[in-house]
């Protein structure tokens, strides 16, 4: 009997060490298959981020293209600039300002002209579908700082964090479609400039050729005789898109303008057409 026993507890004792075997095996085994999943997952992974990548190029590629294509469709559609024919840059400071502005927007639309709207970055983000329409309609946007400190008394630093922080509410405003109208000129506030101002902005400087003067008057008529008395081909005219009595002085101006045979242009517009390349850290006055 204890040859028998012997024999069961050897028999016994090998299938335990068979079955500890076959249990490990089995653990490195799921072990195994759980790393080589959890491999293969990051290789599959990685395969989607360059596969979705490779998609969002594409994409972002044929997006690109539609858009230039709408520019280029816009623009077209916009009266032509006559190089040889007398124009006027109507420049409008310290908005955007909702109604006024719109108005001023209706009345130059209305009469085939465009215009400069100097705006400052703190008002700007508010008026994102006012921003957009002038890009869209052949306007142009400049920077006024962002809340109109005269930039004669700020340091280098804080003259570049003025502009700087314009451009980036415009951009807020402007969104991806309308970017390309981010502002590449400067008016600086109250026209304030010395040599540290001049090399700190880093765009060019727009200043004007006709004070109207509409935000000290506040008067309609006054207004138009400032403008209708003095404008010559290549004036820079100055006015502030915040007051009724401005917006109500263009509906007089504007219509007058164009019936005297001047385009009216943007800023850009006008400085291209009279063959006068615009340079950062200059001052313009007048283009002629
Ligand atoms: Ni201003």
């Amino acid at each position: 009997m204890k040859g028998i026993k012997a024999r069961w507890g050897t028999a016994v004792g090998i299938f335990l060490m068979i079955g500890m075997l076959f249990t490990q095996t089995v653990d490195i085994a799921v072990a195994d298959s759980a790393r080589y999943i959890e491999f293969a997952a990051a290789d599959s992974v990685e395969d989607a981020d360059e596969a979705a990548a490779a998609m969002g190029n594409v994409i972002a590629a044929r997006q690109k293209a539609k858009e230039d294509a709408e520019k280029a469709e816009r623009q077209e559609k916009l009266p032509q600039v006559d190089a040889a024919k007398p124009m006027i840059a109507l420049t409008f400071d310290d908005g955007p300002s909702g109604a006024v502005t719109e108005r001023i927007l209706n009345i130059l639309e209305e009469n085939g002209g465009r215009g400069t709207f100097f705006v400052v970055g703190y008002r700007v983000g508010s008026y994102p579908s006012l921003v957009q329409r002038m890009i869209e309609n052949g306007h142009q946007l400049g920077n006024h700082s962002y809340d109109h400190k005269d930039f004669t008394k700020l340091s280098v630093k804080n003259v570049q964090a003025q502009v700087a922080d314009t451009q980036h509410a415009a951009l807020g405003a402007l969104g991806d479609e309308y970017a390309y109208g981010l502002p590449a000129v400067v008016r600086l506030p109250y026209g304030a400039a010395n040599s540290t101002v001049k090399a700190a902005v880093g765009m060019p400087m727009i200043q004007w050729s006709v004070d109207t003067r509409d935000w000290q008057t506040r008067n309609a008529a006054k207004t138009v005789t400032s403008v209708l008395s003095s404008a010559r081909d290549g004036d820079i005219i100055l006015m502030h898109d915040l007051y009724p009595q401005t917006a109500a002085a263009c509906e007089e101006i504007i219509p007058k303008l164009r019936e005297r045979g001047f385009q009216l242009v943007t800023v850009d517009e006008l400085f291209a057409a009279k063959g006068i390349e615009l340079k950062p850290g200059v001052m313009y006055f007048k283009a002629r």
